[in-house]
C-alpha cells in the first residue's frame, strides 16, 4: 500500500507551519533568529493527534534539530525528546534553549561582571584582539569591540550553562546591532539597519527577557536530550527503538546552504575562519542539500552505482540518474556553473542514509513525520517529498501519505534566470 489514509487528522496544518513565523511570538522558541525553522505549533499539535502524553515511554525523535523547536516544545509538555544537530554553532544554541534551571541572582552578577570587563576592556581593545574581517564590515569599530569584549568574558565563565545562556544572548545581539541583516537568509547588504541603542543595552534587555521566559519553566524536568551528531551514522547514544514518533524536517534539496546562513556567528565563535573552514568543518557535515562545494570529477558515477542507496533503489536511483542527467544539460544550456546534477544525487543518497537512522531509532507501527519542500535544480522538476516517501518504503516503511501546505518559491519568480515552476512545502508522514 503506498498511502494510508487519517481523514482530518492534520487539520492543523496551516501555510506558515513550515516557517518560524510562529515562534516569534512564543517564549524560549524565540530566543534564536533562525531562517530555517518550523513552527512549534506542528510539534504541539502532533503531540496531541498523537495522543503521546497518554502513551507510556514516549519519545520523540528529531535527527535535524535545527534550533531544537521539536525538543522545546517537548519538554516544555513534559514528553521526553532526543535529537542530533550536527552543526556546533546551532548544538550550542539548542543547549542553552534547553536549560531553564537558572537563578536570578548568578544571572545579575554575570552580567554585573560581564558590563565591568567590557567597560575595562575598551580602552585596550586594539591590542589583543583583531576582529574577523567579514564582521568588520558589518559592525562599527566600537560596536565590534564591545561584543568581543563581551564574549571573552562570557567565555571565561566556568559554569557551562551560564555560558551557554549568556553565549545566545550575544548571538541575537549579532542580529540587533549589525549594520546590515545577516540572516535573511543570507547577508542583506543592500538593506541598512538603524541602531539607537549600544550592544550592551541590546544584550542586557535580551538576557533579561530570557530570564524572564525561564522563571515559570523552573520546575520542569529536563526531558530533552541534544547530540552534536551526523544522523547519516547511527548515533550509538540512542538505542534501537528508543522512540515512538520522530518529528523533524530535513534541509531541502537546492535550498539553503547552512554552512553560509550562520557564517556571522561562527566566524564570531571562532568555529570559521573562512570559505575553506565552512566547507570542512560545516557543509561536509551536513546533508548534501544546497551546498556547491561539490564538482563533477569528485563524483564517479560507477561507485554510486555500488553503494547501499544505489543497490537498495535501483528503480528510484535510475530515475535520478536520468533527472540528474537531464539537470546537466539544463545548466548547460543556461551556462550554469553549479554542479545540481550531482548534488541531487548525492541528497537522496544521503536523506536514503537518514531514513534508515529514523527507522532504526522509531519503534515499528509508530509513526514520522516530515516538513519538507520539492525543488527545481535549473528548472527541472525533482518531486522530493514522494521520492523520500518511496524511499522510506524501501527501508521497511509501510506507507507514506503526503499533506501539501503550501505552494513555495514564488517570491523569486522575477529572478531573470528563475523557473516559473510552483513548487510545494508538504508534510511527509511515514508509517
Ligand atoms: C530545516 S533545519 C531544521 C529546523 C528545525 N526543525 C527547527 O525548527 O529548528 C535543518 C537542520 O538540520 C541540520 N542538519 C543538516 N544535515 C544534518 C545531519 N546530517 N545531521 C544532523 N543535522 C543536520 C542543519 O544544520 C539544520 O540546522
Amino acid at each position: 500500500m503506498l498511502a494510508f489514509q487519517q481523514p482530518g487528522s492534520m487539520e492543523f496544518l496551516h501555510s506558515d507551519i513550515g516557517s518560524a513565523k510562529d515562534n516569534s511570538k512564543s517564549p524560549i522558541h524565540n530566543w534564536y533568529k533562525f531562517t530555517a525553522g518550523y513552527s512549534h505549533r506542528f510539534v504541539d499539535e502532533i503531540i496531541l493527534l498523537e495522543n503521546l502524553k497518554r502513551k507510556k515511554n514516549s519519545q520523540i525523535f528529531d535527527p535535524f534539530a535545527g534550533c531544537g523547536t521539536t525538543l522545546v516544545s517537548s519538554q516544555k509538555v513534559g514528553i521526553s525528546a532526543v535529537g542530533n544537530e550536527a552543526q556546533e554553532f546551532m548544538y550550542d544554541v539548542i543547549r542553552a534553549k534547553l536549560n531553564w534551571k537558572l537563578e536570578g541572582s548568578e544571572v545579575k552578577n554575570y552580567l554585573q561582571f560581564i558590563k565591568e570587563e567590557m567597560t575595562e576592556g575598551v580602552a585596550d581593545f586594539d591590542k589583543e584582539n583583531t576582529p574577523h574581517k567579514l564582521l568588520k564590515t558589518l559592525y562599527t569599530e566600537q560596536t565590534l569591540s564591545k561584543l568581543y569584549l563581551i564574549k571573552k568574558s562570557i567565555l571565561s565563565i566556568s559554569s557551562l550553562k551560564y555560558k551557554l545562556f549568556f553565549k545566545l544572548a550575544l548571538s541575537q545581539t549579532l542580529h540587533k546591532v549589525s549594520i546590515h541583516p545577516i540572516a535573511v537568509p543570507y547577508i542583506s547588504r543592500n538593506k541598512t539597519l538603524t541602531h539607537t541603542d549600544e550592544p550592551w543595552e541590546f544584550f542586557e534587555s535580551i538576557t533579561r527577557q530570557m530570564f524572564t521566559d525561564t522563571i515559570e519553566h523552573f520546575d520542569k524536568k529536563k526531558t530533552s536530550k541534544i547530540f552534536l551528531h551526523d544522523s547519516r551514522i547511527p548515533n550509538k547514544r540512542i538505542e534501537d527503538g528508543e522512540c515512538n514518533m520522530c518529528i523533524t524536517s530535513p534541509p531541502y534539496l537546492n535550498n539553503l546552504d547552512y554552512g553560509e546562513v550562520s557564517k556571522v556567528h561562527t566566524h564570531f565563535f571562532e568555529i570559521t575562519d573562512n570559505w575553506n573552514d565552512i566547507t570542512q568543518k560545516v557543509r561536509h557535515k551536513l546533508v548534501t542539500g544546497a551546498t556547491t562545494h561539490y564538482s563533477d570529477s569528485e563524483f564517479l558515477i560507477d561507485e554510486f552505482r555500488k553503494s547501499e542507496f544505489y543497490l537498495s533503489n535501483k528503480i528510484i536511483a535510475e530515475e535520478l540518474i536520468a533527472t540528474s542527467i537531464t539537470i546537466k544539460s539544463a545548466a548547460e544550456q543556461k551556462s550554469g556553473k553549479k554542479s545540481f546534477d550531482i548534488l541531487t544525487l548525492l541528497y537522496f543518497q544521503d536523506m536514503f542514509d537518514v531514513l534508515n537512522e529514523i527507522r532504526r531509532v522509531v519503534r515499528s507501527r509508530n509513526n514520522a513525520y516530515l516538513i519538507l519542500g520539492d525543488s527545481a535544480p535549473y528548472g527541472i522538476y525533482v518531486p522530493t517529498t514522494e521520492i523520500l516517501g518511496r524511499i522510506s518504503q524501501n527501508i521497511g516503511f509501510s506507507s507514506f501519505n503526503i499533506h501539501k501546505i503550501r505552494t513555495r518559491g514564488t517570491k523569486w519568480k522575477t529572478l531573470k534566470h528563475r523557473h516559473s515552476l510552483e513548487l510545494s512545502e508538504n508534510v511527509l508522514v511515514l508509517k
